[in-house]
């Protein structure tokens, strides 16, 4: 298969096409984002690959990181982490508090805000150093020591986080958050904040692509099993309310995240990353979900 050739045509069809998405500005900072910029790279198991536009630019990776605190939490407390938050796709926006209530404080899944919460605070329950210790977990699998926050971005959605602060609040009254609230949050904004480039979370996340194994030094990080349940909870819930159409369209899993980032993953084959910081009503990057769907439309290549 001739991805090279694929992603050029992804790439020049997109710049011809008008984009129909917004700038995030409920975290203000976001909304300083030039909102042309565009990205996409593509990486093979085999340690093939390419990029296109903006890929070596660092962007907010926002909701993308909940894949990797997941990881780290499933690989630290193993299947512990179930009693704590679902499973099952939430059908709501990724900032909602409607099920949380009569649910009794247990999101439904990792990635939904108030799930990315409690895998937080689970996460500064068994580390000393919660967010160097998740950075550097982020940088020995990425091979890179300059993945860093941005505490401009993590202060500006601080200050507007009406709702995450809600969202604990309410899983703290159901003894679902253990760590004092504001420790916790400032955990979330903080890896909420990290940057990286098309690139580097292409690279990054081969190793969901590979049975949770790194595939340029075959360094397992999770088991295969941890592997498989991560991809299907993305598969299922990583695009909140729009899960089912993203599957429909490009058919692998996948998760995005407001700052116009979507990386996907093929099992068995590649991972790919695409940032267009102007998302759609339901918060997905309009132009990378476009890209994705003609990737795997012009390759003839998903999961089904
Ligand atoms: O908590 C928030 O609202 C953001 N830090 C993350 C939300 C997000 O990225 C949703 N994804 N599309």
């Amino acid at each position: 298969m001739d991805f090279k050739t694929i992603l050029q045509e992804v790439y020049n069809d997109l710049s011809q096409t008008e984009d129909k998405g917004q700038l995030a500005s409920y975290i203000p900072e976001l909304a300083n984002i030039n909102p042309d910029k565009f990205g996409i790279h593509f990486f093979s198991i085999d340690g093939i690959h390419y990029g296109m536009g903006d890929h070596q630019e660092k962007f907010s990776c926002q909701s993308i990181i909940k894949v990797l605190s997941l990881c780290l939490a499933f690989k630290t407390v193993g299947v512990r982490i179930w009693e704590r938050v679902g499973v099952e796709p939430s059908g709501t926006p990724f900032n909602s508090l409607v099920q949380l209530e009569y649910e009794k404080g247990i999101p439904r899944n990792p990635f939904i805000n108030a799930g990315a919460i409690v895998i937080c605070d689970i996460l500064i329950s068994h580390l000393d150093k919660p967010k160097e210790e998740f950075l550097d977990f982020i940088r020995h699998i990425a091979d890179n020591s300059e993945i860093n926050c941005d505490s401009k971005i993590a202060i500006s959605e601080k200050a507007h986080g009406y709702r995450n602060a809600a969202l604990i609040n309410m899983m703290k009254s159901f003894d679902n958050i253990e760590n004092p609230i504001e420790e916790v949050l400032d955990f979330y904004y903080d890896i909420c904040s990290i940057e990286m480039s098309c690139e580097e979370l292409a690279k990054t996340f081969l190793l969901f692509a590979n049975n949770g194994c790194i595939p340029s030094s075959n360094e397992r990080i999770i088991t295969t099993s941890q592997s498989k349940r991560i991809n299907a909870i993305m598969q299922c819930c990583g695009f909140y309310d729009e899960a089912g159409e993203f599957s429909f369209k490009v058919g692998l899993p996948g998760k995005s995240g407001v700052g116009g980032g979507i990386v996907a993953i093929h099992p068995g084959k590649y991972s790919v990353a695409v940032w267009s910081p102007r998302l759609n009503k339901k918060g997905n990057s309009y132009k990378g979900i476009l890209a994705l769907e003609m990737l795997t439309t012009k390759s003839e290549l998903s999961i089904f």
